[in-house]
Formats: C-alpha cells, sequence, structure tokens
C-alpha cells in the first residue's frame, strides 16, 4: 500500500488462525487502519484477474467480510465506475477499511455492519444500496461456518441485478480434493481450530449458487493456490 507512515508492529498471531484482526494481533496506525501482511501480496494480481469481469461494469459492488479494509480502498480506486461498499461483522474492521478510505481518497462509503450468516439482504443498508453490480467476499467463507457460505449466495442472489456477478477469493477444494499440500496442511488447521471451518468445494458453491439462480461463469487459479470463483445471475 502506499502512503502509509510507518505502521507500529503489532504483537502478531498468539494462536492458530484468525477470522479477524486487530491492534493486538497485526500492524496498525493511530487511525485505525489494520495492516494485512497478506493483502499487499495478493491485491495486484487480483485485481488483473478482476479487470475482465468488472473494468466494464458500473453501479454498486458490495464486499462481504473486507477485513482490514486495504482491498476495498485499493479495489475503489482500481475500478472507479464501480460504487464500492465494504461490510463487515467487525467494528474494529468497519473502523480501518473507513480510515483506509480516507488515506487513500476513496468516495467516503461508510462500511455496512453485516453478518453474512444473516438475512443480510433485506438489511436497509443493503435495500438502500438498490440492485447490484456484483457481491464479492474474499478470504472469508473458508474461516467461517458453512452458515457464512449458503448466506452470501442466498443475499448475492436476491441482490445482485440481472448479470450481475457474484465473486469468492480465497483456497479451495476441487472434485473433494486438496488443490496441494499447502492448502491440506492449511484446512487442516481451520478444522482444528474450529470444526466448522474449512475450505469449501468448488463443486459445493457451484451446486449452492445453482439452487439460487447464479452459474458458475469462471474458476480462475491464483498465486498460491487460491482461486476466483465468479457466478453470475
Ligand atoms: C481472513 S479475513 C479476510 C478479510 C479480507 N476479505 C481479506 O481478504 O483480506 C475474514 C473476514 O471475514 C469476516 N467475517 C467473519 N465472519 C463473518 C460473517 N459471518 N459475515 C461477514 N463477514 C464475516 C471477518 O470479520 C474478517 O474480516
Amino acid at each position: 500500500m502506499t502512503g502509509a507512515p510507518s505502521p507500529s508492529p503489532g504483537a502478531g498471531p498468539t494462536s492458530g488462525h484468525s477470522a479477524g484482526y486487530s491492534p493486538a494481533t497485526v500492524a496498525s496506525t493511530p487511525d485505525g487502519r489494520l495492516f494485512s501482511r497478506v493483502v499487499p501480496r495478493n491485491g495486484p494480481p487480483l485485481l488483473v484477474a478482476l479487470a475482465p469481469w468488472l473494468a466494464g461494469r458500473v453501479g454498486t459492488v458490495l464486499e462481504i467480510g473486507c477485513g482490514t479494509g486495504q482491498h476495498a480502498a485499493s479495489f475503489a480506486l482500481g475500478f472507479p465506475a464501480l460504487d464500492w461498499w465494504p461490510s463487515d461483522p467487525d467494528p474494529v474492521h468497519r473502523q480501518s477499511a473507513a480510515a483506509w478510505a480516507a488515506e487513500m481518497r476513496v468516495p467516503p462509503r461508510p462500511p455496512l455492519s453485516l453478518d453474512a450468516a444473516d438475512d443480510w439482504a433485506r438489511d436497509g443498508a443493503v435495500v438502500a444500496l438498490g440492485p447490484l453490480t456484483a457481491v464479492i467476499s474474499m478470504n472469508v467463507i473458508h474461516i467461517a461456518p458453512i452458515a457464512v457460505a449458503t448466506g452470501i449466495v442466498a443475499g448475492a442472489a436476491r441482490t445482485l441485478s440481472p448479470g450481475g456477478l457474484l465473486i469468492f477469493y480465497g483456497p479451495f477444494n476441487e472434485s473433494g480434493s486438496h488443490t496441494g499440500p499447502g492448502n491440506a496442511a492449511f484446512d487442516a488447521g481451520l478444522r482444528a481450530d474450529n470444526p466448522d471451518w474449512g475450505l469449501r468445494d468448488v463443486d459445493n458453491i457451484r451446486a449452492l449458487g445453482a439452487q439460487a439462480g447464479l452459474d458458475l461463469a469462471a474458476l480462475i487459479s491464483m498465486p498460491a493456490d487460491n482461486r476466483l470463483l465468479i457466478l453470475r445471475k
């Protein structure tokens, strides 16, 4: 990320895997920005991979589980024709996303408080956005119960305009198997930390989408054995 003062070092993760960030576990700045170490690494290739799908579009994108908000701010700049709204259930994350937007001079879109396992599509703040061009969730559904994946699919089916995109990014299994030893170890660690967590299978997401009227339009291999899944309404 550019324009950032030197962050305080943070204490580093204390144990296992975490669905969240805080000033105690990652580097932060006094304005509330939190720093994920992996975002500067996975952001640029994501921007490139998303461009053919998003660059020609206008309208509103809702990001589910924005975390630090680093992606939201840089993608809002990368796709200026799109109105990029971050959301997260964690207020510390929402504060960080707002601070990143301010730091990077992104039009302010106050991060929404949404729990994807709830009926978020009926939330008044979401309804006020109108039909969505895209719903995107990166590195969320493997580090949350399956209800979060099903909730994202159901809510996207309800909120996307025709032709709108539901986009997932992160590690996935394919045809019931891990895609590599790194992901197998990661999955085992997630499940050891929380039996309700774990890598989701592309086939499972494809089936959930099909039931909801969202067809898998692309499955894109990304660095570090991650995948970009694009479903279209
Ligand atoms: C590993 S972080 C990923 C953050 C960011 N998307 C990224 O790629 O850097 C997982 C995020 O999912 C969020 N999350 C966890 N449970 C959630 C839920 N039920 N609904 C929405 N977001 C959730 C967490 O608060 C956290 O911000």
